[in-house]
């Protein structure tokens, strides 16, 4: 009873306040904004409710409420503008700040190697013709691309690029698509320069696996999305493997282009941007930096409706991110570097089920991480 009066003389304080000062700008303002918040708060219940959010206590909730109402605005205003060629959406990051995304799960390193190690590897497509490749490719058409996984609050995003490019290989070259283990190489593949959650890299992977003489399934080793020990017996169990990688020339989308026509290639991106974020639907096309600090896997290419290139880019934030997963990012763009840094550190896992896997090793050492950008992936 007591809030019901409390209520009432609020509302008649209000009421008193309005016919007071009329119709003048400043109430229009505030009682706009109180609006706003109620519904801005609606907005956020809803979000939390579908995005299964629960917070500690009020001062957190609070917190968070205003980081979300001011993204949720930023993003509102995105897409009230015209000339964007995509779209971003209220998505399970919109109580993150930019630099707690990009903290939590971008955590770039930026750190180079000693820099004598930079061999350039073998590139068996560098003969291809460019005028004779398809003009697009969509891996996931001929089964050799698994449904999207989702790293979860882990940094192993290279693990999960690293994986979807040996399950594309392994498709190809088998003819079976078989899920297999980021969590073997979270746990197992530590003596390097990979550290599970902490971060790593696509060729270090590669080079565990061949070392291993293989990967187990994901179904053997599930994903936990946290550190873990390695479990040898698993690690032994091999389901599928490799017998080599090898580096995309960088800095020419041609060279990626040419991979990617062969099979799915992993890449390093700068993902650390507002709008990557939020992405939604469209041709991404910015804007981004070449900070590489998240691992994805290029699945394909072609072009959109109204002739804009793109690259059909596999992502491990689940599908409630961007096109059911993926993201379709600006082929052939200006910079050399590429959209956001992708031709910048391509490289892919080679496989025959001829090849004696042993044997013949093409691959650099695991030193050789030299002028590779660390990428600590996100979440
Ligand atoms: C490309 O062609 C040149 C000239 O024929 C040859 O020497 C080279 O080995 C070829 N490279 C690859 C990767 O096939």
């Amino acid at each position: 009873m007591a809030s019901k009066t409390q209520l009432l003389h609020h509302q008649f304080t209000y009421l008193a306040f309005i016919i007071l000062v009329g119709g003048s700008l400043v109430c229009e303002a505030a009682s706009r904004t109180t609006l706003d918040d109620a519904s801005m708060h609606r907005r956020h219940q809803q979000w939390m409710a579908r995005f299964g959010r629960v917070y500690n206590d009020d001062n957190e909730r609070q917190k968070r409420f205003n980081i979300f109402k001011h993204n949720v605005a930023r993003i509102d205003s995105f897409n009230d503008a015209n000339g964007h060629p995509y779209k971003l959406a209220v998505n399970q990051f919109a109580d993150l700040t930019s630099h707690e995304f990009s903290a939590s799960r971008n955590g770039f390193k930026g750190h180079l190697c000693s820099s004598n190690n930079n061999k350039a590897t073998a590139f068996k497509y560098h003969n291809l013709t460019l005028s004779a490749l398809p003009s697009s490719v969509d891996w996931r058409m001929k089964g050799a691309v698994t449904p999207i996984k989702d790293q979860g609050q882990c940094g192993c995003c290279w693990a999960f690029s690293a994986v979807a490019a040996m399950e594309g290989v392994t498709k190809l070259t088998t003819g079976k698509l078989i899920s297999l283990s980021e969590q073997e190489l979270v746990d197992c593949d530590t003596k390097g320069d990979d550290h599970g959650c902490q971060g790593g890299f696509m060729d270090d992977a590669f080079q565990f696996i061949l070392k291993n003489k293989g990967l187990t399934t994901e179904s053997n080793y599930p994903y936990m999305g946290v550190d873990g020990t390695c479990n040898t017996n698993e690690e032994a169990n091999h389901a599928a493997t490799i017998n080599g990688f090898e580096d995309v020339p960088p800095n020419s989308e041609d060279a990626l282009q040419k991979a990617v026509a062969n099979q799915p290639v992993s890449v390093a991106i700068d993902a650390g941007g507002f709008e990557f974020q939020f992405y939604s639907n469209g041709v991404f096309t910015g804007s981004c930096g070449t900070q590489l600090d998240h691992g994805v896997t290029v699945v394909g290419y072609g072009e959109d409706g109204d002739g804009t290139k793109y690259w059909l880019v596999k992502n491990s934030w689940g599908n409630s991110w961007g096109e059911e997963g993926y993201v379709r990012m600006q082929r052939d763009v200006d910079a050399k570097e590429g959209l956001c840094g992708i031709a910048m550190q391509a490289s892919y896992p080679t496989a025959s089920e001829l090849d004696d896997h042993i044997g013949k090793v093409t691959a650099v050492s695991s030193e050789a991480c030299s002028m590779r950008v660390r990428v600590e992936a996100i979440r």
